[in-house]
């Protein structure tokens, strides 16, 4: 095994004290979450079932028996396990290098607590090293990213590329991510853009950080060490 997915499995593999026995769970999309997907099977979790953020991650899930919910037919969600692409000092995420990002943001919306999992080659101290995926109507596609060229941003349409929602994706270089928040805001205005893969005001409660060293924990002051029922 490579030494990075090396990385992601050992972080998936400390999620799952962070999966509460018997619940419904939120699940990400990305090798980092197939990984913990596959623990799941693996290790024997005992959960009631999940709600995927992808049809990649529900047909995963259901290749391993549990059962995929609908999040309309459940009642929220305690915990939502997912990877990113990059994430900062205040747990603010990147997220949709896989597409997956307006499922995954509802899904953490829905969530009482976002567990992230990641590798350390995702570290940054301001996000934007990655370029910033956006879901896009696909008739807005060229009006929105001239929208993005005025806010400094250089958009590259992602070819090839159709989400589980039927759109399109924008991945935006260059832009100034000096205030998250401020920025997923704004971007968010944008008439034609389904979503941004900026996740600030819903950031993750806890960054589980994998590296040579270990498994390291980031976390508000807030959160409590994991939760077990
Ligand atoms: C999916 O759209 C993304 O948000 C993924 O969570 C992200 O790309 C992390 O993927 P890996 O775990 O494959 O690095």
């Amino acid at each position: 095994m490579q030494a990075q997915d090396a990385r992601k499995l050992a972080v998936a593999r400390a999620a799952l004290a962070y999966v509460p026995s018997g619940e419904v769970i939120g699940v990400g999309t990305g090798s980092t979450a197939n990984f913990f997907i596959d623990l799941l099977k693996s290790e024997r979790v005992s959960i009631e079932g999940a709600v995927a953020s992808s049809q990649a991650t529900a047909a995963r899930l259901k290749a391993h028996g549990f059962d995929v919910l609908e999040l309309n037919d459940v009642n929220g969600l305690s915990v939502y396990i997912d990877g990113a692409d990059e994430f900062d000092p205040q747990l603010c995420l990147i997220k949709g290098g896989g597409a997956a990002l307006t499922r995954e943001k509802i899904v953490a919306a829905a969530s009482q607590r976002f567990v992230c999992i990641v590798d350390d080659s995702k570290r940054v101290d301001r996000l934007g090293r990655f370029p910033l995926p956006i879901e896009v109507i696909p008739m807005a596609r060229s009006y929105v990213a001239r929208e993005l060229v005025k806010l400094g941003g250089h958009p590259v349409y992602r070819e090839g590329v159709v989400t589980d929602n039927g759109n399109c994706i924008l991945d935006v270089w260059g832009l100034d991510i000096h205030d998250p928040v401020h920025l997923e805001a704004r971007l968010d205005q944008l008439t034609g853009t389904v979503c941004n893969g900026l996740f600030a005001r819903r950031r993750a409660d806890i960054v589980l950080v994998a590296s040579d060293a270990g498994v390291q924990c980031l976390q508000h002051p807030a959160e409590a060490v994991p939760r077990q029922s």
